[in-house]
């Protein structure tokens, strides 16, 4: 991509495998895509019929700088009662994506040089979020033998007097890794010791199968240095409503709205008015489709455990994600992905795009049918890797 008139930051990035793959697609009718991190159910229609209503009512203008004041409280409320944390309407925001609010977070918190730390393997927007506000991201290593799960003592022996933060997602994208209290509360003794700020990603709060999800927040000390992050686009599978909502100190809320002010001064209004909704009665409606995602999840972990040389952590413990070792059929998970894509037409992400800790990793979405799902295990079996 040169052109004299490009950033410096955009130009030194490199553009992952992922991106690349999209183009190489044209033509393949049979295509199975287990590349994409979209729920392919349509979002409940009462939660559209709420957006609707209020839109039609007069909900299409700006609003509050923080949000609409009843969306506000349906936050306060729903972690409380979903989650046993107990908050303070002063200290939410709701704002455009948790894609935007991370970096809103980041652009609110981050100095020139100052050194936050990711998961290893996790989500690629974070290391851009954090460079792009101007810090350096620092990768922690998590492991397939821990089940992908982040831990302090690992964390510690990346810190230095630069570290100003630390990531955590839990669940995981790619690994589906979900940290039990005892991670959480050993990332927050970290926070405290080394006077650190977490920055919480929750979005997949009910994609949690192995033990009910935490939210970092219930752990004492957190809620003084933590910033979550939580939005619509999985739990209420509405990726395009590009709504989220943030709980952090009050002061960090100050600087979000002061930055997300100058950048796209207040959340889509009906998006708002379609979160009111999902936070109030969401999770019955989403049941039948949270059902669904489950067994997708768990029935194909178990075919790729029967393809020879494939191995998956069955059952999985969360997300609609599964992160699949490809080592032992001597490529690597660059070398996977695209033969099953020449040769199998599924599209799958090789694990590396996550980080270094995913080489010898394929990550498969279950965002599409299980009849789909079986049909791209018996393809890959196929090919006798
Ligand atoms: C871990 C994680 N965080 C954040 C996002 C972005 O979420 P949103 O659609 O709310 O911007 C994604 C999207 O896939 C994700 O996997």
């Amino acid at each position: 991509m040169a052109n004299k008139f490009i950033a410096d930051r955009l130009l030194q990035e490199t553009v992952p495998l992922m991106s690349k793959l999209a183009g190489m697609t044209a033509g393949m009718d049979d295509l199975i895509d287990l590349s994409i991190g979209d729920p392919d159910f349509t979002t409940p229609a009462p939660i559209i019929e709420a957006g609707y209503k209020d839109a039609l009512a007069g909900c299409t203008h700006y609003t509050q700088h923080r949000g609409y004041p009843d969306v506000i409280q349906a936050v306060v409320d729903y972690y409380k009662r979903e989650l046993g944390v107990v908050t303070d309407e002063k200290n939410v925001l709701i704002t455009t994506s948790a894609d935007y609010a991370a970096f809103q977070a980041c652009f609110a918190t981050i100095n020139p040089g100052d050194e936050v730390l990711i998961p290893d393997p996790s989500f690629l927007c974070y290391r851009s979020q954090v460079e792009y506000s101007g810090g350096k991201s620092v990768m922690v290593p998590t492991y397939e033998e821990d089940g992908w799960r982040l831990k302090a003592e690992i964390a510690e022996k990346y810190v230095t007097p630069k570290t100003k933060g630390i990531f955590i997602s839990t669940p995981n994208n790619p690994t589906g890794a979900c940290m039990h209290k005892e991670d959480l509360e050993g990332i927050v003794r970290l926070a405290e010791k080394y006077d650190l700020l977490i920055y919480s990603d929750e979005i997949y709060t009910w994609y949690s199968y192995d033990i009910p999800f935490v939210s970092v927040l219930s752990i004492p000390g957190a809620a003084e240095r933590t910033v979550v992050i939580n939005s619509m686009s999985k739990n209420y599978v509405c990726t395009g409503a590009r709504l989220a909502w943030v709980i952090a100190p009050v002061q960090i809320i100050g600087a979000m709205v002061q930055e997300g002010m100058n950048m796209v001064y207040t959340a889509p209004s009906i998006s708002q008015r379609m979160g009111k909704f999902a936070l109030e009665q969401g999770k019955e409606v989403m049941a039948p489709i949270m059902a669904e995602f489950k067994e997708r999840m768990f029935k194909t972990a178990e075919r790729i455990n029967q393809i020879p040389h494939l191995k998956v952590q069955s059952p999985p413990p969360g997300t609609f994600y599964l992160f699949v070792n490809v080592k032992e059929t001597g490529l690597t998970d660059e070398e996977f992905v695209l033969k099953v894509l020449q040769d199998a037409h599924v599209v799958t992400v090789p694990g590396s795009n996550f980080g270094s800790c995913g080489k010898g990793y394929v990550r498969f979405c279950a965002t599409v049918g299980l009849p789909k799902l079986m049909e791209a295990c018996d393809r890959i079996e196929k090919l006798g890797l």
